[in-house]
């Protein structure tokens, strides 16, 4: 079995690709390929595109791709799943296994793709705590801008069969959990956030998360991508709403990850999260499993509204 060594890339499909730029550069993304029938945006990091989509008649979720530690993973992967391993036509370019999990989800598990320059942004803040003081003779002064996207952070899909889904990407990919949500008794697990498997190497809290889908309709719940720190969370939120884009929850702190968050909607109502200061944990990091209600998705934050969850 491989393990993935994180996410690259979601792909949503949407009627305008120029709403869609707009948009994601107000976000903090940079356009780097736009053909006449996809968009490619990137990140501030070295990978070659985090956000992709597909011109088409509506607009829908349609996968993500994943990295792949080695070739030879591509290549174990591809005989595990009885498929090819492919060049990626896509700009970028690399080697690809391209497959469909449980609930159809386009997925792609890339290595070798071209990397950029990274784009430089500010050093995280140096903060003058109430012990600790990091700051000495210096002021800050920032101006109003979109956030620096660091990088591409995680994906969660709401899926139809959440064991069929916990199992497969667990047992094909490597995830392990992290924290699971239950209703009723612990044994009936509905939720998962889950990390790469990379053994006693740190990683992410959550690259994927699986929650089951409340109407039965797989899609995603949202992607995420992270930030700098806290003032570029909320400086880069009063930009997107100076533009008079849509809000959806946000500036709080989870429990699950321990994430600094906020989330936004494109203008085809997908839910986009910025994030920074998560945990990290590694596979011998314990695993927790709490009841699923809203009160365990922040530790402080707004109110939640029912738009959070259209
Ligand atoms: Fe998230």
């Amino acid at each position: 079995m491989i393990a993935v060594k994180d996410i690259a890339y979601v792909r949503y499909q949407a009627t305008d690709l120029d709403a869609m730029e707009a948009f994601m550069t107000d976000f903090g993304l940079k356009t780097k390929v736009r053909t006449a029938n996809a968009l490619y945006m990137r990140s501030c990091s070295d990978a070659h595109h985090v956000h992709i989509t597909e011109l088409g008649e509506s607009n829908k979720t349609l996968g993500f791709g994943l990295l792949a530690q080695s070739a030879s993973d591509l290549d174990q992967l591809a005989a595990r799943l009885n498929t090819t391993v492919e060049d990626n036509p896509e700009p970028g370019g690399g080697k690809r296994v391209r497959f469909t999990d449980p609930d159809g989800f386009l997925v792609d598990v890339i290595h070798g793709q071209a990397t950029l320059a990274e784009i430089p942004f500010r050093e995280p803040m140096a903060m003058n705590p109430a012990t600790g003081r990091q700051r000495f003779g210096k002021v800050i002064r920032l101006k109003p801008q979109a956030a620096s996207v660091t990088r591409m952070g995680h994906l969660a899909l709401l899926v139809t069969d959440f064991k069929k889904s916990f199992e497969f990407y667990c047992d094909v990919l490597g995830f392990k959990p992290s924290d699971t949500y239950y209703a009723g008794s612990p044994e009936n697990k509905i939720a998962a956030f889950m990390h790469c498997g990379l053994g006693s190497s740190f990683t992410d809290h959550h690259t994927l998360a699986l929650i089951s889908s409340p109407d039965g309709v797989p899609r995603f719940d949202h992607s995420a991508f992270e930030v700098i720190d806290l003032d570029d969370l909320v400086q880069g939120g009063e930009y997107l709403k100076s533009c008079g884009h849509k809000h959806s929850w946000g500036v709080g702190r989870h429990i699950q990850g321990s994430q600094l968050f906020d989330y936004w909607r494109d203008p085809f109502g997908h839910k986009v999260e910025h994030w920074t200061d998560g945990d990290l944990v590694n596979d011998e990091t314990p695993v927790g499993n709490a009841p699923v209600t809203n009160e365990e998705l922040s530790q402080w934050a707004p109110s939640l509204t029912p738009e959070f969850f259209a």
